[in-house]
């Protein structure tokens, strides 16, 4: 059975659905092998991520791409690829990072300049780092002389350590750029080979680390979370436990960023007002940090 051969792939609606006992097989291999626990997760998106994999390796039913599965390191490390989308580009919805650049960035660096004390920005899921780059640059620009006399940690997350490898490396194509303002692009990148590469002093601001975010323990003491596109993925529960893990880990009156399809919800409403909820801004209320676990 040949990987990845899109030319000969039967339509999606050719393949038998993914019956209970195949899913448990998937589950099970997808924890004992990578640590990767499937039931966090919406079951729809991934039962149409499975799918997408079943048809690229030409599986006749979900059975058989079980068996497959089970001996092929390959196709593993493709599924949990899949399973982990990793879709991302400079400026995602650039009216947040607008927002950011003239509101919350200059009040919550003023704080930090008033108490002398370091500035911490994590970014959560944050892909192929197109998002905490975003945030170095706007940095970088906007408040050059503001962080020389602040020290400023940008932290970046991710579960998957191959995307962290390209994050890394900060050469992106063109299309991932398309939404920085022309102006920046100049000033930042530099063109290598049909690719653009993200000058060495932006990407120096950033750390990259691999962790899966329940894992965390959300101990980080943090002044603004990004944490866009990431949740939408997770079943309810799971959504509540991380907006409470947030919580736990703002200081007081941090700032907590959400994807356009992202909202506050359940008991976690309690630990956060809304700075604006269009952009999907909130800030921590005071009880926030007194949240227990993760
Ligand atoms: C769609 S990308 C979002 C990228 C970026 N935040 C943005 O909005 O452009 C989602 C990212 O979340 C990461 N992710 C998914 N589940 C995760 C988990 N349990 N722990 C940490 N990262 C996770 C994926 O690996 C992926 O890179």
């Amino acid at each position: 059975m040949s990987l990845d051969t899109p030319n000969t792939l039967p339509a999606l609606t050719d393949i038998p659905e993914i019956g209970p006992e195949d899913m448990a097989v998937i589950r099970r291999l997808l924890e004992e092998r990578i640590g990767f626990h499937l039931c966090r997760y919406k079951d729809k998106c991934v039962m149409r991520r499975i799918n997408i994999r079943i048809r690229a390796t030409n599986s006749d039913t979900p059975t058989a791409y079980c068996r497959l599965l089970e001996h092929d390191g390959r196709e593993m490390t493709q599924l949990y690829k899949a399973l982990t989308i990793h879709v991302s580009h400079f400026f995602r919805n650039p009216s947040v990072f607008d927002m950011l650049r003239d509101s919350v960035l200059p009040e919550l660096l003023a704080v930090r300049a008033g108490t002398g004390s370091e500035a911490v920005f994590w970014s959560v899921g944050c892909s192929t780092g197109e998002e905490p780059y975003a945030l170095a640059i706007i940095l970088r620009e906007y408040f050059s002389d503001l962080i020389k006399r602040i020290p400023v940690r940008i932290i970046a997350t991710d579960i998957n350590a191959e995307i962290l490898d390209a994050a890394r490396r900060g050469l992106y194509v063109v299309e991932r750029v398309a939404e920085v303002p022309p102006l920046l692009v100049d000033r930042y990148f530099a063109r290598e080979g049909g690719k653009l590469r993200l000058a060495a002093e932006i990407r120096d601001m950033v750390t990259f680390r691999e962790e899966e975010i329940f894992s965390s323990g959300f101990d980080r003491k943090c002044d603004l979370i990004m944490c866009r596109n990431v949740m939408i993925y997770f079943e309810r529960p799971w959504q509540e436990l991380l907006l409470k893990g947030f919580a736990r880990s703002l200081s007081e009156g941090g700032f907590l960023v959400l994807g356009k399809s992202e909202t506050m919800i359940g008991e976690a409403r309690r630990y956060f007002a809304p700075v604006s909820p269009v952009e999907r801004i909130y800030r921590a209320l005071p009880a926030a940090g007194q949240q227990q676990g993760g």
